[in-house]
């Protein structure tokens, strides 16, 4: 599987300045550093998405046209200490006016450190997604970093857990954007999700 040329043409830091509904969408989300603009990289085999080992350096909602067929979104992460509270509120804004009401917005993947699990402030958000219908699948990133057996129950408990949730996709992706790892995986089921 392979995906058309990745492209970016948007950002959006307000409500305002997201670009209106054209083709279908899939959009990344997750903490800070997880390694959400890595996969993106690796799905599209590009270097287009900026990444960097310092967290929170997606400050907006970025949006990539992929072979002008769907848009991948790239979004920033949660759970970045914001310096002030008007920050925050105003990225939980864009954050929810985005999934919310984007109708062309076919799946959101939040990507969770195989390392780290799933915490408060990641279910509070499956919470949101869930509460708010939007349908999720769950990812786990950076797979590369751990041993197997350590995974392998990772996951198990995590599966656990996303089958509590009604919009979410009964299934968890494991990849790892370093060794490539189930990205060939994901890259075809974001295929199938774009109807293509
Ligand atoms: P923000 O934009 O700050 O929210 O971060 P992000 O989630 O987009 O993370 P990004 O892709 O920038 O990666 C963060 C760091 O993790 C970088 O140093 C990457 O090189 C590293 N990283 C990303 N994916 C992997 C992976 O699969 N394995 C390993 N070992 N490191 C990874
Ligand atoms: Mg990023």
């Amino acid at each position: 599987y392979k995906f058309p040329l990745l492209q970016f043409f948007a950002g959006a830091m307000v409500p305002t300045s997201i670009p209106e509904e054209t083709v279908p969408e899939v959009a990344f989300v997750g903490r800070s550093n997880v390694g959400k603009s890595s996969l993106i990289n690796a799905l599209a085999e590009s270097s287009t998405v900026r990444t960097s080992d310092k967290p929170g350096l997606t400050q907006q909602l970025n949006f990539y046209s992929v072979g002008r067929l769907f848009n991948i979104v790239d979004m920033p992460g949660y759970g970045f200490a914001f310096v002030d509270e008007e920050k925050r509120l105003a990225w939980r804004e864009l954050m929810e006016t985005y999934m919310t009401k984007r109708s062309t917005l076919k799946m959101v993947y939040v990507t969770i450190d195989a390392r780290h699990g799933l915490k408060v402030g990641d279910k509070d958000f499956l919470a949101m997604l869930d509460k708010n219908r939007v349908p999720f699948q769950v990812v786990l990133t950076k797979c590369d970093l751990i041993i197997l057996p350590t995974l392998a129950r990772r996951y198990m408990m995590v599966l656990d857990d996303v089958n509590n949730y009604r919009h979410a996709r009964k299934e968890v992706a494991l990849v790892s954007s370093r060794t490539q790892s189930g990205v060939n995986q994901l890259r075809k089921e974001i295929l199938k999700t774009v109807g293509n």
